[in-house]
């Protein structure tokens, strides 16, 4: 089944409770955390998160795009995050398992994240402890990009990685999913698509939620 997780990075800040509402159709929220170190920009961060958790009994997916994670990845977790991701270029290897070790040890899932220009085989170290890999199809920091089908031959090669060494870990692709791109995604062997502008631009939120799943 794939499952759609619509970015609220694309939201209205001011009405994000009704704009939750209006992804009833979906299966996550995706929440992007910016800190303008890892990325040239800044979104939010627990607070928010608290705030949303009390309106939504939706997956929370937050995507820590920020600069050694492992320093607060367990009040994201405390916040009410269910899978939260870590960038695999935000540390050391040896922090970064340890990030992935402290959402398990919270009762989370956990995840690493690879930018365009990260290869597949970064996941490596990671795949056996991860409940979900994120293969970004943009430069990470803003919503509204064009998607970088060049990135396909790597979701192929990790979804072969998670098939052959950790079969029920989900394959998730964030950046310029649309309807169109979300069926390359698919076909490359994602089964969790994050969409922010072709979700919260489109006039009818439920029928662009299905048509994505394809
Ligand atoms: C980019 C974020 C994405 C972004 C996606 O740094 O990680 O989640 O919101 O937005 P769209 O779907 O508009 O590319
Ligand atoms: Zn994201």
């Amino acid at each position: 089944m794939i499952k759609i997780s619509p970015s609220i990075l694309s939201a209205d800040f001011a009405n994000l409770g009704r704009d939750i509402e209006r992804i009833a159709e979906a299966d996550y929220v995706h929440v992007d955390v910016m800190d303008g170190l890892f990325v040239p920009n800044l979104s939010i961060g627990m607070p928010v998160v608290s705030s949303i958790r009390k309106v939504t009994q939706k997956v929370l997916d937050v995507h820590l795009m920020i600069d050694r994670p492992v320093r607060y990845v367990e009040r994201f977790c405390d916040a009410g995050a269910d899978i939260v991701t870590c960038h695999v270029e935000a540390d050391t290897e040896d922090n970064t398992l340890r990030a992935l070790d402290l959402i398990h040890a919270k009762g989370k899932r956990c995840g690493v994240v690879v930018k365009p220009k990260t290869p597949a085989s970064a996941v490596l170290p990671f795949i056996d402890r991860c409940d979900l890999i994120l293969v970004m199809t943009v430069e990470p920091g803003f919503g509204g990009q064009k998607f970088m089908a060049d990135m396909m031959p790597k979701v192929t090669q990790i979804r072969q990685y998670i098939d052959a060494m950790n079969p029920s870990c989900e394959l998730e692709v964030d950046g310029g999913v649309d309807c169109q791109t979300a069926k390359v995604c698919i076909a490359a062997g994602a089964n969790v698509l994050v969409a922010g502008s072709a979700v919260y631009g489109a006039a009818d939120l439920t029928a662009t939620i299905r048509a994505l799943r394809g």
